[in-house]
Parts: structure tokens; sequence; C-alpha cells
């Protein structure tokens, strides 16, 4: 399947002073990408940038990106605007599963909240119930909230102050023992939830957004250690960009 595609931005807005949300043309990502899958889009440097998909649109066969501005790269995607030609690699990688009998804790840190998007959007349409649990530094960062998510900052400068555990804690405990926990963010934020999900006797999933090169499993900047299942091995090896970004919390060595 063609993975590599030449297309348009239609749309760009600013959710925050550094952070753009784009709205890009390509009908064959927007009908195959699973929440959880990112895409590479180019710039003028030297390899492409990674970015979660953030939602995609069937019908007019558009999908959605966040880019928040940490870098030249991002500078330059985050500058794009309508009708801007892109070269875009995807959706890359593997994302989450979900299962219809099950409810799911979405849990975002940061740009998490992108990802975390579009497994919301897939939950709400296939009539999974779920809850979403966002963390942010500050009230300036807050992103892509919704009324019924549960808001936590740093700074407690708007919704609950603390990490996303002080979020998780609010959640029903009915709701929560059959629960799956899904979860994107920073290491520390997911190796935290995966163990409030341990605790409370439930799966968890972490995205491991590891600096990377290609994106597609060649150059091995992107790998991080698993538990090895066999050989009497401690660990082996994954790239996060071919085996992830999603991977078994249990699973990871953080
Ligand atoms: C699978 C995946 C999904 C991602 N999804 C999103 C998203 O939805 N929205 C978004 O804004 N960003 C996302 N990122 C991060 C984004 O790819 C980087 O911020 C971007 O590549 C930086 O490019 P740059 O040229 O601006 O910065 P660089 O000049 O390359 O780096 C600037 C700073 O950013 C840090 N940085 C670079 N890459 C990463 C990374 N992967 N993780 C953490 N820090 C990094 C560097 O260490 C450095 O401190 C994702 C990354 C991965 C791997
Ligand atoms: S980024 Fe090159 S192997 Fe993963």
């Amino acid at each position: 399947m063609k993975k590599e595609y030449s297309c348009k931005v239609i749309s760009k807005k600013m959710l925050n002073s550094d952070t753009a949300y784009l709205t890009i043309k390509c009908p064959d990502i927007a009908s195959s990408a699973v929440p959880g899958q990112f895409v590479n889009i180019s710039c003028s440097r030297f390899l492409k940038r990674p970015f979660g998909i953030a939602s995609v649109d069937k019908v007019n066969g558009t999908f959605d990106i966040g880019v928040k501005v940490v870098g030249k790269g991002t500078v330059e995607i985050a500058a794009f605007e309508e009708g801007q030609d892109v070269e875009v690699l995807g959706p890359l990688g593997n994302g989450f599963t979900f299962d219809s009998s099950k409810n799911y804790i979405l849990v975002a840190g940061g740009t998490g909240v992108f990802p975390i998007n579009f497994a919301s959007q897939y939950l709400r349409e296939n009539n999974i119930n779920f809850k979403v649990v966002e963390g942010f530094r500050n009230a300036s960062q807050v992103v892509l909230n919704e009324p019924d998510y549960v808001l936590c900052t740093d700074a407690g400068d708007i919704g609950i102050k603390g990490t996303c555990i002080a979020g998780l804690d609010t959640l029903d405990e009915n709701f929560v023992k059959d629960s799956v926990l899904c979860c994107v963010g920073p290491l520390p934020m997911m190796k935290a939830c995966g163990n409030w999900a341990t605790e409370k006797g439930i799966p968890s999933f972490v995205s491991m957004e590891q600096r990377m090169g290609c994106g597609i499993g060649i150059c091995l900047v992107c790998v991080c250690k698993l538990k090895a299942e066999a050989n009497g091995e401690e660990f082996k090896h994954v790239r996060c960009c071919k085996e992830g970004p999603v991977f078994p919390f249990e699973e990871v060595i953080f």
C-alpha cells in the first residue's frame, strides 16, 4: 500500500500561542488510520517530523494534526497555511486496539492530547464507554478540552491541581474496574499512570513517543526496551516507529 502522499493543508488554526492545528487532505490516510498511529510531515529540514493523528474525517478525506512548537522543524510546520503543499508519510506504526465490551480511560499529557483526541473520536463513534483525563502545565497550555473531561494542571490555575493521577483518582471505581487505560504523554507520566492501572488491577497501554529519524523501521533511532519473553534475555530492543508506538505497559522497561 502506498504510504507517501503529496497533500495540501486544507485549514489551519492556532489553539494557543505555540500550538497549531492543521487539517490535511489525504483520503487514504483518513480512511485507513487508527488511533495511536502517526504521520511523518515534511519541512525544509533533513528528515520528516512525526505527529500523532488527532482526528480523521472519512467523508471529506482529511485528517488533523496538532503541532506544538519546540524547535526549527515545528516552527516551520506550525507556520503552514491553507493551500500549503506537504509531503506526508503514513499512517505509521501500530495504534490502540479497542474491545467494545470494555470501558476505556484515556489519559493525555501535553501533546499526547492529539492522539488521545482521535481515540475519543473513535470510541464515541463506536458507542464505547470512555472517560478522558488530561494533564497540562498550566491554563495557557490547555487545548482540546471538553466539559466532561477531567482536567488537571501542575499550576492549578484551572482544573484539579496536580498530575493526571489526581484526575484518575476522581473516577468512579465501578467504571474503573471494567476499564482499559490508554495513555500518551511524557515518560514519567505514562509510568505513573501504568502503575496506577496495575494497582487497580486493569490493563494499560502506553504510546512511546521516542525521538525518531526515519519513522519506518530503518535507522534504529527510536528503539526502546521491552521485557524479553524467551531465551533467558532480560530485555529486547524494539523500534517504536515500527513495532510501536503503542505497547502494553507491563512489557515496557522505563
Ligand atoms: C510518534 C510521535 C508522535 C508525536 N506526536 C506529536 C503531536 O501530535 N504533536 C506534537 O506537537 N508533537 C508530537 N511529537 C513530537 C514531535 O515530533 C517533535 O516535537 C518534533 O519532531 C520536534 O521537531 P523540531 O525540529 O521542531 O525540534 P528539534 O530541533 O528536533 O528538537 C527540539 C526539542 O524537542 C525535543 N524533541 C524532539 N523530538 C521529540 C520527541 N519525539 N519527543 C520528545 N521531545 C522531542 C528535542 O529533544 C529538543 O529538546 C510526536 C513524536 C513522536 C515520536
Ligand atoms: S525512527 Fe528509524 S527505526 Fe524508528
